[in-house]
């Protein structure tokens, strides 16, 4: 709401595997070009679960640095940084834990899932339960209106939305509201002025939804209005206080198709993973290993592409004419499995390349991946200091 701003983390629990880059990384790539992105390392998040051994965490971050590099997330238009190294995220989430109640929290979905799914960790702590309230105060830090997450995610944007909701109603009652906002408006011109009190009127009296959304962009258009005036002015179209922290929306991920060479849902947990910069060999070896369908067993049996694990990866990686090829030569036994697997070994190898190409000098030169991060928790920490200076204000602990 009060610019076009993306924020997304993901966890450090492991290497990343061609499932994250089709589902995820594909998605920040196309986006950094669009918007203002931020997109973070969640080590904290991953303590959570893993508490008790945190080394996979600390294994997995600059290698995930470099796979989100690899797959060609830009640095330069995209602000990369550590969640832990912006402790402001840390600081929020407690003054946000004053507000949200312990139901909210509890009903959750992903909270007794996830105790339930990973029954081999006790995750019946106090930081596991805080889960998505961290989340929130991520996202609420960067004023981020757009979150892009996976289907599971979207009930954390919901709650994220709620608390923000909460903490502007309580915090954003300043004295003299009417007037401030007042004294706002005309200091928009003119006509501007007069285009924000049409649309405000529109609104609050006929609750049209569309007077909202542009007096809102009519404001994201005003490049010079105080942070103060803008958090007003956001607020008074809908009639009430400051919008200290804006509400963001989810931007919902299409589920990766990407399946794991046995068909399955491509996870670590399931062993059926191609990582993303694996090397050449082993991706030939286990994709001339993978299991066709079972009906084949000679060279000489039909088969049927449908249950085949090689043929949803022909759909991700083949044109419609190799697509006709493998499906015709499987449904005649015209063709034999191997010979059907090359093309996809081809097309997953060439998808691979650039990736181990780009990933080669920050291999080689670990310092530039440190550089790169610590250039962007500078960028993420200046936004973070802003809003934290705004948060603590309106809560009125700032003791001049
Ligand atoms: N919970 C997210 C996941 O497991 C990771 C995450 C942490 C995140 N903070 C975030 C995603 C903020 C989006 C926005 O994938
Ligand atoms: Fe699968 Fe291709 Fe073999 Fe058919 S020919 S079973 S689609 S690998």
């Amino acid at each position: 709401m009060f610019s076009d701003r993306v924020l997304s983390g993901m966890r450090p629990t492991g290497s990343l595997h061609l499932g994250h880059y089709h589902g995820v990384l594909r998605n920040w790539i196309k986006l950094q070009h669009e918007f203002e992105c931020y997109f973070f390392v969640a080590d904290w998040h991953a303590l959570t679960t893993h508490y008790e051994d945190p080394s996979v965490i600390e294994d997995s971050v600059w290698d995930m640095v470099i796979d989100w590099l690899a797959a060609g997330v830009d640095p330069v238009q995209a602000t990369l940084f550590i969640q832990s190294r912006v402790p402001e995220h840390a600081e929020l989430h407690l003054l946000l834990s004053m507000i949200t109640p312990l139901s909210w929290l509890e009903r959750v979905p992903t909270y007794k899932d996830q105790q339930e799914k990973l029954s081999d960790h006790d995750l019946s702590t106090y930081g596991f339960l805080g889960y998505p309230l961290l989340q929130s105060a991520d996202i609420l830090m960067y004023r981020a209106n757009r979150v892009p997450v996976g289907e599971d995610q979207v009930a954390h944007v919901e709650l994220t939305r709620e608390v923000a909701r909460r903490f502007n109603h309580i915090y954003g009652r300043e004295p003299g509201f009417e007037e401030k906002a007042e004294a706002a408006v005309k200091r928009l011109g003119s006509r501007r002025a007069r285009l924000y009190r049409e649309l405000r009127t529109r609104y609050l009296e006929q609750g049209d939804a569309e007077a909202l959304e542009s007096a809102r962009a009519l404001l994201q258009e005003m490049q010079n209005l105080t942070m103060a005036d803008r958090e007003r002015l956001f607020g008074y179209v809908e009639g009430g206080g400051k919008v200290i922290l804006p509400e963001p929306q989810a931007l919902l991920t299409e589920a990766s198709r990407m399946p794991g060479l046995d068909g399955q849902k491509m996870s670590k947990s399931y062993g059926n993973t191609i990582s993303l910069r694996e090397d050449a060999d082993a991706v030939v070896k286990k994709i001339r290993t993978m299991p066709t369908d079972p009906a084949r067993v000679r060279r000489n049996d039909v088969g049927d592409p449908e249950k085949c694990p090689v043929w949803s990866f022909h759909q991700i990686y083949s044109t419609l004419e190799t697509q006709q090829w493998a499906n015709q030569g499987c449904r005649s036994a015209g063709i034999g499995c191997l010979e059907c697997k090359q093309p996809v070994i081809d097309a997953v190898l060439a998808e691979q390349k650039p990736m181990r190409e780009r990933a080669q000098p920050y291999l080689e030169d670990p310092t530039l991946v440190r550089n790169i991060i610590a250039d962007g928790c500078e960028r993420a920490s200046a936004v973070a200091q802003d809003t934290m200076r705004e948060v603590r204000e309106a809560i009125g602990l700032t003791y001049t």
